[in-house]
């Protein structure tokens, strides 16, 4: 397994139009296995194959959030979905503050429909048709989002999108400063 690099804002690689993965086969599954480790020692809650500029409709997900052991360990509990397509996106909305690995450190709420339906493939190549709600539904979203060249922040009214955009330059110049004198 590797960890691989992740694109970031304005990279315009992130707004490619990711392509369905043709056969899900042992290179698609370490890719996946690649981009789990990769979230996970983001960490991040999800991670799609366009931010580490592979542009395949793939993404992992992993919600846990339970206790930790001895060695400091959660419980994992990660998802693959591969060529994911939603289906009955719900009248009601929800609101949720969301992140993203691809804009490092800031954070916006963004309005989604509050519940999905959704088709996919798992990484044995098994099709699944389920309900997605709560925060498994937003995140799917923003994963989804990904696949087709759309960033969180695009959701946000200009103004919005403006500040997170001087809050990135900031933070980012910030961590070179701290990189400059460690
Ligand atoms: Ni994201």
């Amino acid at each position: 397994m590797a960890i691989l690099p992740i694109l970031e804002i304005p990279d315009p690689r992130l707004r490619r139009i990711s392509e369905p993965v043709q056969e899900v086969n042992d290179a698609i599954r370490t890719l996946a296995a690649d981009m789990l480790e990769t979230m996970y020692a983001a960490p991040g809650i999800g991670l799609a194959a366009a931010q580490v500029d592979v542009p395949l409709r793939l993404l992992v997900m992993d919600l846990t959030d339970g206790p930790e052991d001895a060695d400091g360990n959660r419980t994992k509990n990660p998802r693959i979905f591969i060529n994911p397509e939603i289906l009955d996106p719900s009248e009601d909305y929800s609101v949720y503050n969301e992140g993203c690995l691809s804009v490092p450190d800031q954070y916006a709420d963004v309005e989604r429909p509050a519940t999905v339906r959704v088709r996919w493939l798992d990484e044995q190549g098994l099709a699944h048709d389920e309900v997605l709600e709560g925060l498994l539904a937003t995140c799917l979203q923003h994963e989804m989002d990904h696949l087709n060249g759309i960033i969180f922040i695009d959701h946000l009214s200009r103004l919005k999108r403006l500040m997170v955009l001087k809050k990135l330059d900031k933070f980012r110049q910030e961590q070179s400063r701290k990189k400059a004198f460690a």
